[in-house]
């Protein structure tokens, strides 16, 4: 019996002790996770609101202070920090990468300066990053394609420089990137529209990025595309018109050349398509005026060629065509008259001649109509009025 009891306590005190021991490895973690939010707040030079008040060595309980959020079990881990428009002023500190349970970091809107900490690549459950609207500048580390969760990247509107990152490009787990209105330059990496069948958005637009726009494969879920205002070159690549998700397609104010490819027709519920201030040229395909999702349709200011087909009247919900600035000819067909959505117009600075139908009265929508600077003749149709 005494033996058993013995037995007993030794079995209690083993299991005692063991708890105690896991007890202050977790702990541990947990003090970790407070010291590393206090070297991040260390790189914060200046903070008007005093949001970081309650940030204190002497406070142990960091799953109140303002911005963090600890998981729900225990122990204690911070798994979001956000400090979005806060008017913070300094750098993001590697510190911020010793916080290994982080899924989400939102820093958007700050005055944060000095380069995005590489370390980040090692947090293998970091799924949103959003430092967009700040002051960072250099490289985007290449170590972010390596953070195996990562999900959403936005760094827009910083001063970026450098080339976007193969290795993020390349990621398997990325949705939305959001890169816009940085100074990046290179080539757009070949894989970023290759075998990805989670990618649903990227915005590269206002960079300094050249080269070709690479070619599209196995990507199944990309909505969003916009690249407008780079220095891109070469011609459209028709495997564009493989991505059937697609809604959204923006290209606009590069150095694109060649004809508009014939595929984009393929795409069955494009919304809106700008192909505006680039050096396309040739006819508009027949076919792209069967697409009547589309509700905006941009292609001024490229060397576009032929006349206007009754067929436009098939793209039922236009709200947006501007084709002006281009090398168009023959009249206006008569059946401009049936897209009653269209709010605006602009054939301006083509060669189009003969008289303005009068079913454009029939556009009862129509709040701006540009003809100026063509061949056109006859009356101003009353209707019009
Ligand atoms: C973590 O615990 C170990 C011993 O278990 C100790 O040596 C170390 O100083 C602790 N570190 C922190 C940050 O508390
Ligand atoms: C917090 O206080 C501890 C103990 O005094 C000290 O070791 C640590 O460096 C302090 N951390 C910061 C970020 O000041
Ligand atoms: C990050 O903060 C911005 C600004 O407050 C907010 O609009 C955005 O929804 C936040 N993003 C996430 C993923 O929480
Ligand atoms: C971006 O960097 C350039 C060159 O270093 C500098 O002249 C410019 O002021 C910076 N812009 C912003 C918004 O910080
Ligand atoms: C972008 O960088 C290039 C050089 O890399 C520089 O000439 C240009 O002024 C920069 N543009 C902006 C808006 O900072
Ligand atoms: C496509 O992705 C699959 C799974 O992620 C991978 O096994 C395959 O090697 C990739 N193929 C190419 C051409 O990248
Ligand atoms: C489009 O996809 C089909 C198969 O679905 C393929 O045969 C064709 O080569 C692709 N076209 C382009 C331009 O990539
Ligand atoms: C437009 O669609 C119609 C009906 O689906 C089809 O018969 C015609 O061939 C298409 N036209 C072009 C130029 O693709
Ligand atoms: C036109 O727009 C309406 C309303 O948004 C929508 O229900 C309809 O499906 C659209 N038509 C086409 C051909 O996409
Ligand atoms: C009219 O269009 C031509 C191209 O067709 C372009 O070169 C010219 O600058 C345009 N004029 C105006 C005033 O925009
Ligand atoms: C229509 O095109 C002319 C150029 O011919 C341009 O000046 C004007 O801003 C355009 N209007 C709109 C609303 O885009
Ligand atoms: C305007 O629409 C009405 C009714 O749909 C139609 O009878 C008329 O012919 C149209 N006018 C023109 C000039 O197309």
């Amino acid at each position: 019996m005494a033996s058993i009891f013995s037995l007993l306590c030794y079995l209690l005190m083993f299991l005692c002790s063991n708890t105690t021991l896991l007890a202050a490895g977790e702990a541990n973690k947990t003090e970790i996770d407070r010291q590393s939010l206090l070297c991040f707040k260390s790189g914060i030079y200046s903070d008007p609101l005093r949001i970081l008040n309650s940030w204190r060595n002497t406070s142990l309980n960091f799953c109140r202070w303002s911005g963090v959020t600890c998981g729900t079990g225990l122990p204690n881990r911070v798994v979001s920090l956000d400090l979005a428009s806060a008017h913070l002023d300094g750098q993001i500190s590697s510190c911020i990468a010793k916080l290994t349970s982080i899924s989400q970091i939102n820093l958007t809107d700050n005055h944060l300066s000095g380069a995005i900490p590489g370390e980040l690549g090692k947090l293998a459950g970091l799924q949103t990053l959003m430092l967009a609207v700040n002051r960072l500048e250099g490289n985007i580390p290449d170590s972010l394609g390596t953070a195996v969760s990562l999900s959403y990247v936005n760094l827009a509107s910083n001063n970026l420089t450098g080339a976007i990152p193969h290795s993020l490009a390349s990621s398997s787990s990325l949705s939305k990137l959001i890169l816009s209105h940085n100074n990046l330059t290179g080539a757009i990496p070949t894989t970023l529209f290759t075998n990805s069948s989670r990618l649903t958005t990227v915005d590269l637009q206002m960079n300094s990025l050249t080269g070709v726009i690479p070619p599209f494969s196995k990507v199944t879920a990309l909505n969003y595309l916009c690249v407008t205002g780079n220095f891109l070159s070469g011609s459209i690549p028709p495997s564009i018109g493989n991505v059937s998700s697609l809604h959204y397609i923006f290209l606009g104010q590069n150095k694109l050349t060649g004809l508009i490819p014939e595929s984009l027709s393929r795409i069955p519920k494009l919304l809106k398509l700008d192909l505006s201030i680039n050096s396309l040229y040739g006819h508009v395909p027949l076919s792209l005026y069967n697409m009547s999702s589309l509700e905006f349709l941009q292609l001024g200011s490229n060397q576009i060629l032929g006349s206007i087909p009754f067929e436009i009247s098939k793209l039922v919900n236009l709200t947006f065509l501007s084709m002006e600035n281009n090398l168009l000819s023959g009249s206006i067909p008569s059946a401009i008259g049936k897209l009653h959505s269209l709010f605006m117009l602009n054939l301006s600075n083509n060669t189009i001649s003969g008289q303005i139908p009068s079913s454009v009265g029939n556009i009862t929508q129509l709040g701006k109509l540009f003809l100026h600077d063509n061949d056109l003749s006859g009356n101003i149709p009353s209707s019009l009025c």
